[in-house]
């Protein structure tokens, strides 16, 4: 955090990772968020995330996303600030922050769907300025911060701000896995690997992974996956119906957002089965229903919501959940570009989850680097 130069006094500027279109990410002095609403809190961030999510953003794929967006919707942090309706958060508390934004009382939240709030939804680093920073307003803080547990690890619990919560929500539950299932899912990144952790809470017999990337498939086997496929000879399909003796899958987990990997999902499932896309698609993607009419399958989409956060933080808390071996590398806020960069050659790097400490001047503890 900086004092500005240009006036002279009231000016406070903080370090920020800003959107400029498609492919232009650039590291910036911005002025620090103030609080706008007397709902909002302002939270000091002290470890964010970059999601599969803001690699859609910087390929162009969001349209909502426009030039001088503040990127990001993972962070934890200490409230720094709160406004005069806030009841239940206070300075200096230590928060989980939610990717939904929601008010509790709109027709959508009361039916549990806060991610279609009227007033909010998914907004940080999307339609208002995110996480990716040293600062960020939380708009009706009661109900998009979570208090952190003592003992809960920052960097497991910046987990459950949107990877865990979605590879549960609009994977294993809208999937519908149940005890005995064959599970394929389709992309082995965090989101696919979280789908992969909460899927095992409801007892399949198989889960199969399928991905390009070698790693991400080891780490898959060493989270429970029973078996995994390499797509990249573009004979998945065949591969997995081969593996299911010509049955398919139960449950198949789309966890990239691609056409290609849409179509996998298609290819493998069983009659009677569902398809629970959880990719952002930024492209059309053909739906084969000359082929998929007469075997009674269920699709869904969805965007998270966040409702199980509470849930999986007291799994988290309890040791059930290890949810920090999702992460594989760390790096100050300075370095947030090399981040991307290495998140977005996560097979080249070796790479999981990056996180993002923020160690500038007022910023957290010092990374383990
Ligand atoms: N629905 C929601 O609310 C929600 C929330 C968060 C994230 N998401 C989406 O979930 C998806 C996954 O997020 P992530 O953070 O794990 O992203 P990621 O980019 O880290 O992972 C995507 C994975 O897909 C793999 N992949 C790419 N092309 C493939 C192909 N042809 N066949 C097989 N695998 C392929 C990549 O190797 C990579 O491991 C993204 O689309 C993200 O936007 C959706
Ligand atoms: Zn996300
Ligand atoms: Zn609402």
């Amino acid at each position: 955090m900086t004092k500005g130069a240009d006036d002279g006094k009231s000016v406070t500027n903080m370090k920020a990772l800003v959107y400029h279109g498609a492919g232009k990410l650039a590291l910036e002095d911005r002025p620090r968020p103030k609080l706008a609403k007397p709902t909002d809190a302002i939270v000091r961030i002290t470890t964010t995330s970059i999601c599969g999510t803001d690699l859609h953003i910087k390929k162009g794929d969001v349209p909502a996303v426009t030039d001088g967006r503040i990127l990001g919707h993972e962070g934890v942090g200490i409230v720094e600030e709160t406004g005069a309706e806030v009841a239940g958060f206070h300075k200096g508390d230590k928060v989980l922050i939610s990717l939904i934004t929601s008010c509790g009382r709109c027709a959508f939240c009361r039916k549990g769907m806060y991610s279609h709030c009227m007033a909010g939804g998914w907004q940080l680093g999307n339609t208002i300025d995110g996480t990716q920073a040293e600062y960020v307003r939380i708009p009706f803080a009661d109900t998009g911060l979570y208090q952190l547990p003592p003992g809960v690890d920052e960097e497991a619990a910046v987990m459950l701000s949107c990877n865990l919560p979605t590879g549960l929500e609009c994977g294993a539950l809208s999937g519908r896995v149940k005890p005995g299932d064959v599970v394929g899912i389709v992309g082995a990144g965090p989101v696919g690997l979280a789908a992969l952790l909460t899927a095992q809470l409801y007892s399949p017999a198989e889960i199969i992974m399928i991905d390009l990337d070698d790693n991400r498939l080891k780490a898959a086997s060493s989270f429970g996956a029973t078996k995994t496929v390499n797509s990249s000879d573009g004979k998945a399909a065949e591969r997995i119906m081969e593996l299911t003796q010509k049955a398919g899958v139960d449950v198949a987990i789309e966890a990239v957002g691609i056409a290609a990997t849409f179509d996998i999902c298609q290819a493998i499932i069983a009659p009677g089965g569902h398809i629970a896309n959880v990719g952002v698609h930024g492209k059309p993607v053909e739906l084969h229903l000359e082929k998929l009419w007469s075997t009674n399958i269920t699709l869904t989409t969805r965007l998270v919501d966040g409702g199980t956060t509470p849930m999986l933080l007291k799994m988290v808390q309890s040791g059930r959940l290890d949810a920090k071996k999702l992460v594989s590398h760390r790096f100050n806020l300075a370095e947030i570009l090399k981040a991307y960069d290495t998140f977005a050659n996560a097979a080249k790097n070796h790479a999981l989850k990056v996180v993002v400490k923020n160690t500038g001047p007022g910023g957290g503890e010092k990374p383990e680097l």
